[in-house]
């Protein structure tokens, strides 16, 4: 996106957490980050679900947005920016190069409305980025083809991991090597909720803690029922092994049965207990699932604490090997954005 183009027009649908950071790394923040420089982005929406919505075809003043949903938790009325557009709407008629898809998941709408959003921006021949694990797991196979058919990307490094490199690892550093099989602990709330049972915290008191440090939703059922483990496999497996399974077609199970005697015995007896997400090839298919599992204290994962995530992957060419985060934060989300933003081709 250099200086002697036109800057790339940006269409935002969803702005919480994720969406403000990647704006305020980008605006706020921007001469602490001299490597996003070359980035020359016009934002000429913001679409939110109850929070109101921005459209300017010149840019939105985005400083100006964020201080408001900030001080007054929505766009304000005096905004001469501010619109009713809802995002299909917004999708379907504005004037934009990339949509940016950051609304919530949901796995009982099966990806919608985000996979609307994305399948439509595509059809119109957009790029898209999303963090949002709806797309992918859902319907993976048909989007990459409607991108491809319109000469556009459809990037999600922050669906898995959130912006560790996975997706852009595999794109660029596993050329002619067959995935086979990937496996690890991926969901956060999960894995630090068994962390905190372990201490003696019961499941309640540790889910609370988890919301109070920001990355359990206000309704953490996704997480402790498997749920957005077994979005993120679908994902993988979808994107890197070439299957097409749905969350729905994950065998799964969550963590709401564990009792801190269960985590403690294991501890005992020289494990861990750990919501182990694995997707497997069988013949043609691919064999995904979410399962509790007792880890032994001297395989990869088991040093994996609290919020972190592990992944390990397996290929006909190259010996197994692991790509670890530790105490992620939004910081890590909003950079897989941007790191896709500056992914698409100028
Ligand atoms: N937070 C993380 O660290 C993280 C990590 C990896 C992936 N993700 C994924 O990234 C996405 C965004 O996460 P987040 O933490 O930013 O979520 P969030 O704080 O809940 O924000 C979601 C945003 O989407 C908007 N929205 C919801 N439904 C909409 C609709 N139908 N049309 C238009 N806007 C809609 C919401 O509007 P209102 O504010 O009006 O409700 C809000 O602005 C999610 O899919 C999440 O799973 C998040």
């Amino acid at each position: 996106m250099n200086s002697e183009a036109k800057p790339t027009k940006v269409l935002f649908v969803g702005f919480g957490n994720v969406g403000q950071k990647v704006a305020e790394i980008l605006y706020l923040e921007h001469e602490k980050h001299p490597q996003t420089h070359s980035l020359d982005l016009s934002i000429i929406g913001i679409v939110t679900k109850s929070r109101g919505s921005l459209v300017n075809n010149n840019g939105i003043d985005v400083v100006k947005a964020l201080h408001e949903i900030r001080d007054l938790g929505r766009f304000s009325w005096t905004n001469f920016e501010l619109t009713s557009i809802k995002g299909l709407e917004a999708v379907q008629q504005l004037d934009y190069d990339v949509l940016v898809e950051l609304s919530t998941l949901s796995i009982v709408e099966r990806g919608e409305p985000a996979l609307s959003h994305v399948r439509e921006a595509l059809k119109r021949g957009r790029h898209v980025v999303t963090a949002n694990k709806g797309p992918a797991a859902f319907a993976y196979h048909e989007l990459q083809s409607l991108a491809y058919q319109h000469g556009v990307s459809f990037l999600h490094e922050s669906t898995v991991m959130d912006g560790t490199p996975v997706f852009n690892l595999a794109r660029s550093g596993l050329k002619g090597c067959t995935i086979t099989g990937v496996s690890g602990v991926l969901n956060s709330t999960t894995n630090f909720v068994l962390s905190r049972m372990e201490q003696g915290e019961s499941l309640e008191e540790a889910v609370k803690v988890a919301q109070k440090e920001g990355f359990a939703e206000a309704d953490p059922r996704n997480d402790l029922e498997g749920w957005d483990a077994a979005a993120k496999i679908s994902v993988l497996a979808n994107a890197l092994m070439g299957a097409s399974i749905t969350p729905l077609d994950v065998d799964r199970q969550g963590i709401t049965q564990v009792t801190v005697a269960d985590a403690q015995n294991a501890v005992k007896a020289g494990k861990n207990l750990k919501l182990i997400c694995s997707a497997r090839r069988d013949g043609n298919q691919v064999h995904a699932s979410v399962r509790l599992e007792e880890i032994e204290r001297g395989h990869p994962f088991a040093p994996i604490r609290e919020s972190g995530s592990i992944l390990m992957i397996e290929t006909d060419l190259l010996a197994p090997f692991v790509i670890a985060e530790t105490d992620p934060t939004l910081y890590d989300t909003a950079y897989g954005v941007i790191n896709d933003l500056m992914s698409l081709p100028q």
